[in-house]
């Protein structure tokens, strides 16, 4: 049964097994969102009257206790009845690209890195997102959906591309590295989550550090391309982390936007071997080396947990404004292996 749910005076009606975050993506409602499967807390909310089912939220999100005071998680709660909610925040109720539901087809199927590929997916009509943010894949013959991050900028509306890594066992490996064949229809859910450039607007072409392990490196293409073609000038620095050189990709397309823009650069940070034109050890690391004070800048970290979290410290260590900070975790679909293992080795 479907119930109205509604925030900042915006209404808009849930259907059945839909959660609030989906209602209101679906409806151009933004909500903060990141995960989308009930692990990084970004989307909780307070419920002000009414009631929801919580479903799955985990305990280590969403507390008994704060269960009790009214707090729910937007992306796991169905609402039972007619419901409102509150988030902290003045954007509460501001439109937001549609999220919605498109087949696709596998167009580009391309090695690029050791159990990495690039996977290109054409759309009938242009999808509208902002460069950063999301999408999620149903893997063709399960009921299960992975996120991938867009490698794109918005200008780049209707080839998406997706850089995967292969996850031992992983229900989506198995098909991205098995059977995936151009011409293959997918479908796909999309766009999500809030790490994306702000509008143009908003920017005002402040200096930037990116820190990408492994695949993390995707979102960042396009932030950084967008960031760049709008203020030429500025400052942004991008560290790229893997383990090792065969893990490297894209550094081609890296060295065309330094050529293109004088303000960019880039570095490659092998944790696991020394090679000749890499530095050695850990992408946060070398940032703290290399920039003395990071006042003013923009952060922006995309990869493992582990990476995300060390890059937060390096950033405010150098000064940086926790507002400016802005991270995406790649968490794994299943439970988590030791920190050290996924240090830079965010799982595809
Ligand atoms: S817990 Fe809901 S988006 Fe992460």
């Amino acid at each position: 049964m479907s119930a109205a749910i509604s925030v900042s005076g915006r209404r808009v009606e849930c259907a059945e097994d839909q959660s609030i975050l989906e209602a209101f993506l679906r409806a151009g409602v933004w909500m903060p969102n990141s995960c989308n499967q009930g692990t990084c807390g970004t989307c909780k909310l307070q419920v002000l009257c009414g009631e929801v089912d919580h479903r799955d939220s985990p305990l280590e999100t969403l507390t008994a206790d704060e269960r009790a005071s009214g707090l729910a998680l937007a992306c796991q709660a169905r609402p039972l009845v007619e419901t409102e909610v509150a988030l902290h925040g003045s954007e509460m109720g501001r439109t937001t690209h549609v999220l919605r539901d498109l087949t696709a087809t596998v167009v580009g199927v391309e090695d690029i890195a050791r159990d990495t590929r690039r996977i290109l997916l054409g759309l009938e009509e242009p999808l509208a997102f902002s460069a950063g943010q999301y999408v999620e894949l149903l893997v063709p013959g399960t009921a299960e959906r992975r996120p991938y991050s867009l490698a794109n900028t918005a200008e780049e509306d209707k080839v998406l591309e997706l850089h995967v890594r292969r996850v031992p066992g992983g229900v989506a490996s198995e098909w991205l590295f098995g059977p995936v064949a151009v011409g293959d229809r997918v479908e796909v859910c999309g766009p999500l989550g809030d790490f994306h450039v702000p509008d143009a607007d908003d920017d005002e072409g402040e200096p930037m550090v990116l820190i990408g392990g492994g695949t993390g490196l995707a979102p960042l293409l396009g932030i950084a391309r967008t960031a760049l073609a709008r203020h030429p000038d500025r400052t942004a620095v991008l560290y790229y982390g893997v383990r090792t050189e065969a893990d490297l990709y894209d550094t081609d397309r890296l060295a065309e936007l330094a050529e293109r823009y004088r303000g960019f650069s880039f570095v490659t940070v092998l944790s696991r071997e020394t090679r000749p034109g890499h530095r050695g050890g850990y992408a946060p690391d070398a940032f703290v080396e290399d920039i003395a004070s990071a006042r003013g800048w923009s952060g922006w970290l995309c990869g493992s947990p582990a990476l995300v979290e060390a890059g937060v410290k390096a950033f405010k260590r150098r000064r940086m404004a926790p507002r400016l900070i802005h991270r995406e975790k790649f968490e794994p679909a299943t439970p988590r292996p030791a920190l050290a293992e996924i240090y830079q080795e965010p799982p595809g």
